[in-house]
């Protein structure tokens, strides 16, 4: 492929997102071009992508099918109103999405991003209580460490101290499962660890705490992804669904991460066969090509807010571009591409290679634990002393250098690659990371 290599006179007018700024633009890292499991820098180097983008090119780059779709919806149909308008293309998306979703999850709300999915879900959950004349239930509960976007209701019910420290006193009425991460029970664990469904329980003090009666919804990762690649420990999640139920209280998956074959399945959900109420998602609905996010919500949850006047508008929520045309297409030539290159049953079939790749780093200087499942994993360094951060951050800027992406977060490296690796690439991918952490400060 033949790109243009071009570096921006003037790189500060962009303010850059969850990135030190005057660092990057002392050297910036630019990307030029990218196909399949590769992307290319502006000095023409190729970099092999260990983490599918931000997580959501689960397909690869540039695949043709989605490229074809795009390029033609552009032309054919730009973009349609998205309030009392509609368009073919978002149907048909949100009955596909429907019909992978866990069995009774059957109705699919389109927004433009994870962080407004998660939002939407949050709303969801009120407006669905108090349309069912349970008006007290306003608290919303997440998770330390859980990760689920920027908006005010994610930052409220996410648990990352620097996504909110910030920003005020954000969502009143909003309380935290501990999280469920424990290098000292669970390290090297693969798969799902067997210690720690008991934190699940913590649900039930919150439930004394508050009353049941004042609880819309719990919200968790079913394996949290931004906070370093957090198992669900076995019996967790089923436990989490069990008290909610019992209480009353909607179990939202923000599966943003998870959904779309990262681990073998469709979503989480089925992987750990828990159904929870509504699933968020985003990022490989579309394969990352064009901005979408979507919550996936009972059949239950739909029909509760059916039953007023037919002219009435049921819910007083949406986006400008909730399901965008060309996002539709990007979905369905996504959906397809999935399917017939049977990338979900791929992940399962590299599963075991992978994880044989990620435990082969166990020894090997600055490794505290090493976790996976499906195409993920997390690689936990010990961090330098008084530098949290630098040590891991200082991997990502070697590998770099060597032609690989990784991802890092706190001291953790994180990898999902595109489903589409190949063993070959599994081995340059921990070659260079187990080379770089041998020279690592
Ligand atoms: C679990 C989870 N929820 C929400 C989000 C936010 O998605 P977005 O960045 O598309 O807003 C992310 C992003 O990584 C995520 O991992």
């Amino acid at each position: 492929m033949s790109v243009t290599a071009t570096t921006p006179n003037d790189l500060e007018p962009f303010w850059m997102p969850f990135t030190a700024n005057r660092q990057f633009k002392a050297a910036p890292r630019l990307f030029v071009g990218a196909k399949d499991m590769h992307y290319t820098t502006a000095d023409s180097r190729s970099v092999l992508d260990g983490t599918a983008g931000l997580w959501c090119v689960n397909a690869g780059h540039a695949r043709p099918k989605i490229v074809e779709a795009v390029q033609r919806q552009v032309e054919e149909l730009d973009y349609a109103p998205a309030f009392q308008m509609g368009h073919p293309k978002i149907f048909e998306l949100a009955a596909r999405v429907a019909n992978m979703a866990p069995e009774g999850i059957d109705h699919v709300f389109f927004t433009n991003s994870g962080s407004e999915a998660v939002d939407s879900a949050l709303k969801i959950a009120l407006a669905y209580h108090r349309t069912k004349g349970d008006g007290t239930r306003t608290r919303l509960i997440g998770r330390e460490r859980g990760y689920h976007g920027v908006g005010f209701g994610g930052i409220s019910v996410g648990g990352i101290v620097k996504n909110r420290m910030f920003f005020g006193s954000l969502l009143a009425g909003v309380d935290h499962l501990p999280h469920t991460h424990s290098i000292e029970h669970n390290a090297f664990s693969k798969g799902q660890p067997e210690w720690g469904a008991h934190l699940a329980d913590e649900l039930e003090n919150i439930v004394t705490l508050h009353d049941a009666s004042t609880i819309a919804a719990v919200i968790v990762e079913p394996m949290a992804g931004s906070t370093g690649v957090l198992m669900p420990p076995k019996g967790y999640l089923q436990r989490l669904r069990e008290i909610c139920t019992k209480h009353g209280i909607l179990l939202i998956f923000d599966e943003v991460i998870t959904g779309f074959g990262r681990l073998g399945e469709a979503f989480a959900a089925d992987k750990f066969d828990v159904m929870p109420d509504m699933i968020t998602c985003a990022k490989g609905l579309t394969n990352g090509v064009i901005p979408m996010g979507a919550v996936l919500v009972r059949k239950e949850i739909y029909d509760a807010f059916m039953d007023g006047p037919e002219n009435a508008i049921e819910l007083f929520h949406g986006y400008t571009y909730s399901g965008h045309p060309i996002a539709a297409a990007a979905g369905l030539a996504t959906l397809d591409t999935y399917k017939e290159e049977g990338l979900f049953e791929r992940c399962n079939e590299m599963a075991s290679y992978w994880e044989d790749a990620v435990h082969s780093l166990k020894g090997l200087p600055h490794v505290i634990d090493l976790r996976n499942m499906g195409l993920i994993a997390g690689i936990e360094l010990e961090p330098i002393a008084d530098q949290p951060t630098a040590r891991a951050f200082e991997a990502f800027l070697r590998c770099y250098d060597k032609g690989v992406l990784i991802r890092t977060t706190g001291d953790i490296i994180a990898l999902s690659p595109p489903l589409i690796i190949s063993k070959q690439n599994i081995d340059e991918l921990f070659g260079t990371i187990a080379d770089v952490l041998k020279t690592l400060p």
